[in-house]
């Protein structure tokens, strides 16, 4: 009943010239698939022309990396939830630690810019994700539930249905440690059941749960094989096309 998606953060990085090439290759070595929906997420000022080479495939979506925390006005350099949408993109990815941590983004930040993509009828990509060190103390389960409670808990029923969830251990991110498929799993698990207990099981059941955190051609299908993991969130493996289509050819 829920969807799998399969997202590529590209970050910064690709020039012009790359960033439309690996959308092209991407369009035309993956074959439309009935229930993945995949997610393109360039750099802001490769959005407009990734959507519309996407244009004919109604399963690609492009997402934006950001979105500003206000509706306009004079905040120089950002960008609001409503030019993206102007342009057509659909998904936009809040709450990633590199956003956290470089930029330091609050949840109370965060769940501003959530409330901009939800009124923007746009999806929310939702990462949470502990350090090394949450994980060593026995912390992880307490620092996600404060991850989740503190932003997408202020969700209407209604609301939540737009978002995805995208657990992200901060010590599997761009390192090759990835989580096993079994600690990606269990948190999965937390994650779904802290979503029932706020929201019930009809909409725990429907909200896709990605993983991220190093994932790639070698360790994706493990992933993807386990009830709670309905896609991932790729960063390095998304910027070579040949990487990002075995994930894609990894779901059960
Ligand atoms: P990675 O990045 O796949 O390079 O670890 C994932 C992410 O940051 O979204």
């Amino acid at each position: 009943m829920r969807k799998k998606i399969l997202a590529g953060n590209w970050k910064m990085n690709l020039n012009n010239y790359e960033a439309n090439n690996l959308a092209k290759e991407i369009l035309v070595n993956s074959q439309k698939k009935e229930k993945i929906d995949i997610v393109l997420i360039p750099s802001y000022i490769y959005l407009s022309n990734v959507v519309s080479l996407c244009v004919n495939r109604p399963d690609i979506f492009v997402g934006s990396q950001d979105c500003s925390a206000y509706a306009s006005g004079a905040y120089t350099s950002e960008v609001s939830a409503n030019m993206l949408r102007n342009i057509g993109v659909k998904y936009v990815l809040l709450g990633h630690s590199e956003r956290r941590s470089y930029s330091f983004e609050t949840n109370e930040k965060i769940l501003q810019k959530i409330h901009q993509v939800i009124n923007n009828k746009m999806n929310v990509i939702f990462c949470c994700g502990e350090s090394i060190d949450h994980r060593n103390e026995n912390k992880h389960f307490d620092w996600i539930e404060k991850q989740i409670k503190e932003t997408i808990f202020y969700l209407s029923a209604e609301e939540i249905k737009n978002v995805i969830i995208a657990y992200e251990p901060i010590w599997a991110i761009g390192t090759g440690n990835t989580a096993t498929s079994s600690q990606a799993q269990e948190m999965h698990a937390f994650i779904r059941n802290l979503i029932k207990s706020k929201y019930g099981e009809f909409i725990a059941k429907s909200i896709s749960i990605l993983y991220g955190g190093s994932c790639n051609p070698s360790n994706a299908h493990d992933l993807f094989s386990k009830n709670d993991i309905d896609g991932g969130l790729i960063g390095g493996a998304s910027l070579k096309s040949d990487d990002f289509i075995q994930i894609l050819a990894s779901f059960k």
